[in-house]
């Protein structure tokens, strides 16, 4: 039996090596070769593989993402049914996420668009000195990302607000739910933080409505999918003040076309999908796992749940 690896061809090798490392005798085929298509037993794959595609597997046990969303899996026509599909919860994912929402915050608290703008042309003025402890941070999404992230800001005394599907208790965090919840948290969040999965609940949340909630010169932070921003709003916020800046790794469609104007906002910070980029040497060993456990028929690891689309 065989593991199907479907993503760029370099970074198949890394999988396929990383695979190894961890079980020599797996068997690893990369996609297109998938060979027999009754050897293939896991498919581990990324936002390119058409889920269409993997119906021609009859032996097909368990499907892995290879980052931590999943929309591109769970999009029609979804996941052959039957077959469970896991995603990734990586220490070095959680970690890059991390330093990227750090970067981003401080860069914002610390006013740094304004004096590198002054750096440009040649201006030595102080700015307001900004104070940490009043500076909420709102997180849309207190998962494995936004909790970290939480804690890391909480750790150098922001004030860390919170927002999920279900009501949640993370230390030092204070948390809110449901659409009134959202609308407490973004009316106190100086920095907005989205690291929510995609989903049809999520997919445009970060429109007028919720950019208007927040304060006046607020920022926005989208380390999650670009589907979740609602461009036009934003760049009507931008324009108008009520958003100061925004920091984005992710884009809807990908890679952002060149005329786009976020290229260009003085007010946009951007970075290529790279916030947290998978390194299969750390993600491997829970890859082999939830195979070992799929053949025992045991529960599988950081399983998606169908119903809630993540
Ligand atoms: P996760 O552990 O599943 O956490 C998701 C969080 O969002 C949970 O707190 C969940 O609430 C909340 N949520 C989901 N639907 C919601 C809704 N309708 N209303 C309110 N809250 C909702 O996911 P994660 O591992 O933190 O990853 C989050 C996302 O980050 C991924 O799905 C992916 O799209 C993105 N990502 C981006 C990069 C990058 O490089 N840019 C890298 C990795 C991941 P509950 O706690 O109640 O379940
Ligand atoms: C990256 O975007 C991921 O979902 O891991």
């Amino acid at each position: 039996m065989a593991v199907l690896l479907s993503t760029k061809p370099a970074a198949m090798a890394m999988w396929r090596d990383a695979l190894l490392a961890v079980d020599p005798a797996l068997e690893i085929r990369m996609f297109p070769e998938s060979g027999d298509p009754a050897d293939i037993e896991a498919a581990v794959v990324w936002t390119a593989h058409d889920m269409a595609e993997l119906r021609r597997y009859p032996n097909l046990r368990l499907i892995v993402s290879m980052g931590a969303g999943v929309d591109h899996l769970l999009r029609p026509p979804g996941p052959p049914p039957g077959i469970p599909v896991a995603r990734l919860v990586d220490r070095m994912l959680t970690t890059q996420m991390g330093e990227w929402v750090l970067l981003n915050v401080l860069r914002f608290h610390r006013q740094d668009l304004d004096y590198r703008a002054q750096q440009r042309d040649g201006i030595w003025n102080e700015l307001p000195a900004p104070v940490t402890a009043e500076t909420p941070v709102g997180f849309l999404g207190l998962g494995e990302l936004g909790s970290h992230a939480a804690g890391l800001l909480r750790g150098l005394g922001f004030p860390v607000l919170g927002w999920s599907r279900r009501p949640k208790q993370v230390a030092g965090v204070e948390s809110f739910h449901g659409a009134d919840g959202l609308a407490q948290m973004a009316a106190r969040s100086r920095i907005l933080v989205c690291l929510l999965p995609l989903t049809p609940e999520t997919r445009g949340i970060v429109d007028a409505r919720l950019l208007g909630l927040l304060p006046r010169g607020a920022f926005l932070i989208n380390g999650a999918r670009g589907q979740h921003v609602v461009d036009a709003d934003l760049l009507a916020a931008l324009d108008s003040g009520q958003v100061a800046a925004a920091a984005l790794d992710v884009f809807s469609p990908e890679p952002l076309p060149a005329e786009h104007p976020y290229w260009t906002h003085p007010r946009v910070v951007m970075t290529p999908h790279a916030a947290s980029i998978t390194i299969p040497a750390s993600a491997a060993p829970q890859v082999v796992e939830n195979l070992t456990r799929a053949r025992a028929g045991e529960s599988l690891l950081n399983l998606v749940d169908f119903s809630a689309g993540y």
